[in-house]
């Protein structure tokens, strides 16, 4: 017991014990308290990753023999809530902030006042431009890279082009008919998926042509709404859906199903929420590109700690102040691993 007690140093040092404020035996357990502000709690990413989050704290608290109180608050898509929020986390002395912009602008505003109480600001999901990253050491962006998810989701339909043609171009004129549902416009997700799934089908030699576009916000029932006018104005002129989150792709399933569209036309989603993988694994959608929520979550939450303890993050492997996590393709052949067992 005595042994139990008293670990020798060497010991702690092996168990991890020590570190981000490791509370050594017989200390007082340290507590870090970190505020998270969320752009819309709603979102379904969002509210997953926020999952994570906590799971990732219970783990780390675990591995580090430390409290970490994670404080959300949720900006309901308002910028000025957001700041308010932000302002309310500093002046209440939280040891670190993570910000999940509204509005990818509005960063300078906020690193200088992190900045000012020299409390770290980690960004993930929505990225600041750069140049406002570049403002202040301890501020870093947490998430991954939009090209690759466009260049993935287009590659789902190259695949399905090469393989089987006459499933994608159904009247045979030789182009794929499309609509594009897309995130906020603001959002770096929305503009570059949007333009790099199209460039990977015309790099492919696939001609496209473009029937409608339209912002649905990266919400489900906008994407129905916006799709139930396609359906009226195309019918089955339709051949590809092509959405920038899972979301908004099960929104246009949803209006299709409404509308009683007998052949439904190719769906591609990106995000693998679990709703977008079961719409994979029932073969509604075509496939969709796994935007690894959990990944992302557990990066954030050992970064901000490690920036709250001072520590290196070298084992992080971040790219100076910057830590992308890949994406992954998904289609019915894959989707079975990427789906929990609940
Ligand atoms: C996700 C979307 C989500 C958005 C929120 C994107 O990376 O793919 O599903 O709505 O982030 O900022
Ligand atoms: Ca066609």
């Amino acid at each position: 017991m005595k042994r139990f007690f008293k670990p020798a140093l060497s010991v702690l040092l092996l168990l991890g014990l020590i570190g981000c404020g490791g509370g050594q035996a017989g200390e007082k357990v340290h507590t870090v308290r970190i505020g998270v502000s969320l752009y819309r709690q709603e979102d379904t990413f969002i509210s997953l990753m926020a999952n994570y989050m906590q799971e990732a704290a219970k783990e780390l608290e675990q591995e580090k023999n430390i409290k970490i109180i994670l404080t959300f608050s949720d900006a309901q898509s308002s910028q000025n809530k957001q700041n308010d929020h932000v302002s309310a986390f500093l002046e209440k002395n939280y040891d670190a902030v993570m910000v999940n912009l509204v509005d990818r602008t509005a960063a300078a505003a906020l690193i200088d006042k992190a900045k000012a109480a020299d409390v770290p600001m980690i960004f993930f999901n929505r990225e600041p431009v750069e140049e406002d990253l570049s403002r202040w050491s301890k501020v870093c962006y947490i998430g991954a890279d939009a090209a690759e998810s466009g260049q993935l989701q287009g590659s789902l339909l190259v695949d399905l082009w090469q393989q089987n043609p006459q499933q994608l171009d159904r009247n045979g004129d030789g182009k794929v008919q499309y609509v594009m549902l897309e995130g906020d416009a603001g959002h770096q997700d929305s503009l570059i998926r949007t333009e790099a799934v199209i460039k990977t089908l015309t790099d492919a030699g696939i001609k496209t042509d473009k029937l409608a576009t339209g912002i649905a916000n990266w919400m489900r029932v906008q994407a129905s709404t916006k799709m139930a006018l396609w359906i009226e104005k195309y019918g089955d002129q339709i051949e590809a859906v092509i959405a920038n989150n899972d979301d908004m792709a099960l929104g246009a399933l949803d209006a299709l199903e409404t509308a009683g569209t007998r052949t439904l036309p190719v769906v591609v989603g990106i995000d693998g929420t679990p709703v977008g993988l079961a719409a994979v694994a029932d073969r509604r959608m075509l496939g969709t590109v796994y935007n690894d929520a959990e990944g992302q979550a557990r990066a954030a939450v050992r970064v901000t700690c490690a920036m709250i303890e001072g520590e290196s993050v070298e084992s992080l492997h971040m790219d100076g102040n910057y830590l992308r996590l890949p994406y992954i393709r998904i289609t019915r052949d894959n989707v079975r691993q990427y789906q929990t067992e609940t």
